[in-house]
């Protein structure tokens, strides 16, 4: 049996993107053999300002809203990072292997840090070893994320060769990434070439899962598209991303594929879709958005979900850490 170990950011409210792209395979997952280990990563969070309050506030919203989608205390493991000190430990262990020339070479760095490089935290340049340091706490094998964690999964599997070099043991594993389909890529809906993310400032560009009925079907309408009616095949969608991307939408969130949603509404225009759409979307993540606001509504039970998945995570990442620490040659505590 292997480990699966998954993080997402307690920053903003989940789109529907995360839900596509990520969150849905999570609760997939968790049906199969593997043990399920998912975190809170509030720890990476703080590498870019936040406000603490909003910080905890998010972190609770993002623990309701996993607990909403499926993820199941009595199967996974769901906790906060900041809540298992063996993260940090092991951080600080790998920032002591991995390499400068390795981190710079990162393109999520270069791309969050831009013309700023000297003015980011030191956090955000370390951020990758931390996140190596969350898998490899629990010996994790499969990790689920989508193409743009592609590199810090790589750099994690360099980082455990040169410990397991440098120590002379063969003490962490490699890690299998498990990549998301391209066609769980969910796109703004004001441009369908950029990905939907809870950080875009326009809140008409994506779908929130707490979003009410009202909103999704405002949001749906006012979606950007062309004027041309659905073409009968995908490959007239190439140049036409906003369609493609509300096409793409539809399928996973219908089951079906691109391929039968367009013979059905081949020559048609884009109002009788996004009617369907909009209410396909409602009858999936409404209900979610009512589920999570029912957990936040008893702070003390989802803390205290919080809190167990936190001990049950310590009683495995404790031991693989103390012998890191023992390995790179701490004395015991
Ligand atoms: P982030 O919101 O960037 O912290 O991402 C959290 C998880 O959701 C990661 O696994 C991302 O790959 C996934 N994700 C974020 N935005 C999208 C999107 N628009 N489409 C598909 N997956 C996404
Ligand atoms: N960096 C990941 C993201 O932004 C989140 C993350 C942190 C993560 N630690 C992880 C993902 C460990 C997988 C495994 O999506």
């Amino acid at each position: 049996m292997a480990r699966i170990f998954s993080g997402i950011q307690p920053t903003g409210i989940a789109t529907l993107g995360n839900y596509l792209g990520a969150l849905r395979n999570w609760v997939a997952l968790q049906e199969g053999e593997d043990d399920c280990v998912f975190c809170l990563v509030d720890m990476h969070a703080i590498t870019n300002f936040q406000d603490p309050a909003a910080l905890r506030e998010q972190t609770r919203q993002m623990a309701a809203l996993l607990l909403a989608c499926g993820i199941d205390p009595a199967r996974s493991i769901l906790f906060h990072q900041s809540a298992v000190s063996a993260h940090a430990r092991l951080a600080w262990i790998f920032n002591c292997v991995a390499r400068m020339g390795w981190l710079k070479r990162m393109t999520q760095f270069k791309d969050k840090a831009g013309k700023n490089q000297e003015e980011v935290s030191t956090g955000l340049f370390v951020y990758p070893n931390l996140m190596a340091a969350d898998i490899h706490a629990y010996h994790a094998t499969k990790v689920p994320v989508g193409d743009d964690q592609l590199q810090h999964l790589e750099l994690a599997n360099d980082i455990a060769e040169k410990f397991n070099h440098d120590y002379g043991v063969t003490f962490f594993p490699r890690i299998e990434p498990l990549i998301l389909k391209e066609s769980a890529r969910v796109m703004s809906l004001r441009d369908g070439t950029r990905k939907m993310s809870k950080s875009d400032p326009s809140d008409q560009s994506r779908i929130n899962m707490t979003d009410t009925a009202d909103m999704i079907d405002q949001k749906i309408r006012k979606a950007k598209t062309d004027t041309a009616p659905l073409p009968d095949n995908l490959h007239d969608l190439v140049e036409r991303p906003e369609a493609r991307n509300l096409v793409g939408i539809f399928a996973t969130i219908t089951g079906q594929t691109p391929h039968q949603v367009l013979n059905h509404f081949a020559g048609s225009g884009f109002g009788p879709f996004k009617s369907q759409l909009a209410e396909a979307l409602i009858a999936h993540v409404e209900p979610i958005g009512a589920r999570t606001r029912e957990y936040l509504d008893d702070t003390a039970a989802l803390d205290q979900i919080l809190r167990d998945g936190a001990q049950a995570a310590a009683a495995i990442a404790e031991p693989i850490v103390a012998e890191a620490e023992r390995l790179v040659g701490f004395l015991p505590r």
